[in-house]
């Protein structure tokens, strides 16, 4: 065999979904923007998705207080954002602003879409009953918008560690799945 044992702190780096999505979330007046990527869906439709919002990060506060919030998907053009937004905390700085990110009002929930992230998917929390123990909130997907010119995102998944694998190539095999 020529594989090496594996320090078992290097599994998420080979296990991480991605893509790496951009999680915005508000509550009375304050907003707040995190790069997530550990999440996994759950079900098609309506679509839930399972997320960690570590309780050391202050989007788990704005979460928790107000049920809702907006996966947004960047691509690669915005990788040193989503690095920025991951190394300060929200609790201090607004970071919109500080990283000139541009949204738009929700439609059904009051945290903000990313304008410059070629889709959002509007959330709301389904199920907190894994929080306590795991940090992990499940969220049902209630409106979800893309931007049709984007044909091949070429979205981020994290490696560790600050690094990134980039979507590339597609390829189409003929599916039975409905
Ligand atoms: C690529 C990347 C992925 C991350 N994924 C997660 C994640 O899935 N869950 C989590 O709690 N923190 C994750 N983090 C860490 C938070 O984004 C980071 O702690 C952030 O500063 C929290 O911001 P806040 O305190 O403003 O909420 C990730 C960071 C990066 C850079």
């Amino acid at each position: 065999m020529t594989k090496k044992r594996l320090p078992l702190s290097k599994v998420y780096g080979l296990l991480e979904p991605g893509p790496v999505l951009l999680l915005t979330t508000a509550h009375r007046g304050s907003r707040n923007i995190m790069p997530m990527s550990w999440h996994s869906m759950l079900e098609f439709e309506p679509p839930l998705v399972a997320c960690v919002v570590s309780a050391r990060n202050y989007s788990h506060k704005l979460l928790r207080a107000s049920r809702h919030c907006v996966l947004n998907i960047p691509t690669v053009e915005l990788v040193k954002q989503v690095v920025a937004c991951g190394n300060c905390s929200g609790a201090q700085i607004d970071k919109f602003s500080k990283f000139g990110l541009s949204v738009s009002p929700g439609v059904q929930v009051a945290a903000p879409l990313l304008d410059d992230c070629f889709a959002s998917l509007e959330c709301r929390v389904a199920d907190t009953g894994l929080v306590r123990r795991y940090e992990l909130f499940v969220l049902e997907v209630v409106a979800a918008w893309s931007d049709p010119k984007v044909k091949e995102p070429r979205t981020l998944h994290h490696r560790g560690y600050g690094k990134f694998m980039v979507a590339g190539e597609s390829i189409k095999l003929p599916s039975k799945m409905r």
